[in-house]
């Protein structure tokens, strides 16, 4: 076909439902955060003794994916930082900074505490201790993705030194094998994130459309299913919204119908699990992608065609337990008892 030079309406934009898409995305800082009153009051009573000088509590906050611990996280040190010169604050994602030497040196960088990146990690730590005691500051370091830390022992060097920790996970049971040593030192307190209702997941998409939408682009029936698909999730709620806008556009509509969020729905799981599944480790892939060739498939299966891969390098029990994760990380259903187990996808 001829394609002849004019000036066509190809990149026409007037008729665009985003007026800004950065509200739908991770990069995006809430300063609103909904039905999250309970964990805000909690941590801020973890972290207030910090404010008169004292030692904050350590606590470890677990959830499911999108439920809202980093953001609140966040929310909070920065509420801390306006409201006293008394503490610092760091956040480490772990997955990113997964040594005791990365995690050290993150924290020497955020708090611009003058040091050598060719430093040991106790010279770190040195200087970590001399910087609070020079400046008469407590520390709260926040590790995100606790569970892909190499070594566990930063928690306890941490505290050692005076630092307040918050751990964050997926995973409920994932400080399970920190040693007693460690764990006796910080005493953690625990603090759980839920799923998102529909109702609560609505007002967190509603907020966000009135952000990143064109007035009207969007109607409450259809936000509402949006919510619902979200299935508690509320990265996957604002994906649905985003990709359904995309959509919508794409088709010359100025109006996100129902069918653009149906049809958005599939994609953004899609996107979270494959993010999910990048982080898992090489046999929890291997698990993976085998109950998802199969599509619904019996545990001994499983395990006989992981066996046959592997070649008796991972034992049974090790077996059970990456399962258990996959299935804790929703990305596989687990039905029926222990013996007659069944594994099936969850797209
Ligand atoms: N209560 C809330 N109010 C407003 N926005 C929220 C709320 N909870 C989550 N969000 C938004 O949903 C997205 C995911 O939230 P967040 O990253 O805090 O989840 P998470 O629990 O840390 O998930 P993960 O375990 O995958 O790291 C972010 O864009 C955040 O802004
Ligand atoms: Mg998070």
């Amino acid at each position: 076909m001829l394609l002849i030079k004019v000036m066509s309406d190809l990149f026409d934009v007037e008729s665009s439902v985003i007026r800004s898409e950065e509200p739908l995305t991770d990069v995006f800082a809430p300063t609103r955060l909904f039905h999250r009153e309970g964990q805000r009051d909690y941590l801020a009573s973890c972290m207030k003794p910090v404010v008169v000088g004292r030692m904050p509590r350590n606590v470890f906050l677990f959830g499911p994916t999108g439920v809202g611990k980093t953001s609140l996280v966040l929310w909070m040190f920065d509420e801390l930082s306006s409201h006293t010169d008394n503490v610092r604050t760091c956040y480490v994602n772990c997955w990113k900074s997964g040594s005791t030497h990365a995690v050290l040196s993150k924290v020497v960088s955020d708090l611009r505490i003058f040091s050598n990146p060719r430093r040991q990690t106790k010279e770190l730590l040195e200087d970590i201790e001399g910087s609070l005691k020079k400046s008469g500051k407590k520390l709260i370091v926040a590790l995100d993705e606790v569970d892909r830390l190499e070594s566990y022992d930063v928690l306890y060097d941490l505290c050692r030194s005076g630092c307040g920790v918050v751990c964050i996970s997926n995973d409920e049971h994932a400080l399970a094998n920190v040693d007693v040593r460690i764990k006796s030192s910080l005493s953690l307190e625990w603090l759980e994130f839920k799923e998102y209702s529909a109702d609560e997941m609505y007002d967190i998409l509603s907020d966000r459309a009135s952000l990143a939408f064109a007035p009207g682009a969007i109607s409450e029936t259809v936000l509402r299913i949006a919510a619902v698909q979200a299935g508690g999730d509320a990265r996957v709620g604002l994906e649905i919204l985003r990709k359904a806008a995309l959509f919508s556009e794409d088709a010359g509509s100025s109006v996100i119908g129902k069918e653009y969020v149906i049809r958005a729905h599939k994609d953004a799981v899609s996107v979270k699990v494959r993010q999910i599944v990048g982080g898992l480790g090489q046999y929890q892939k291997m698990l993976f992608s085998i109950v998802e060739n199969a599509g619904t498939v019996k545990s001994s299966e499983v395990w006989s065609a992981f066996s046959k891969e592997v070649g008796g390098k991972v034992s049974e029990r090790s077996y059970r337990n990456y399962m258990d994760k996959l299935v804790t990380l929703k990305l596989v259903k687990a039905s029926g008892d222990v013996r007659w187990r069944e594994y099936s996808t969850t797209l």
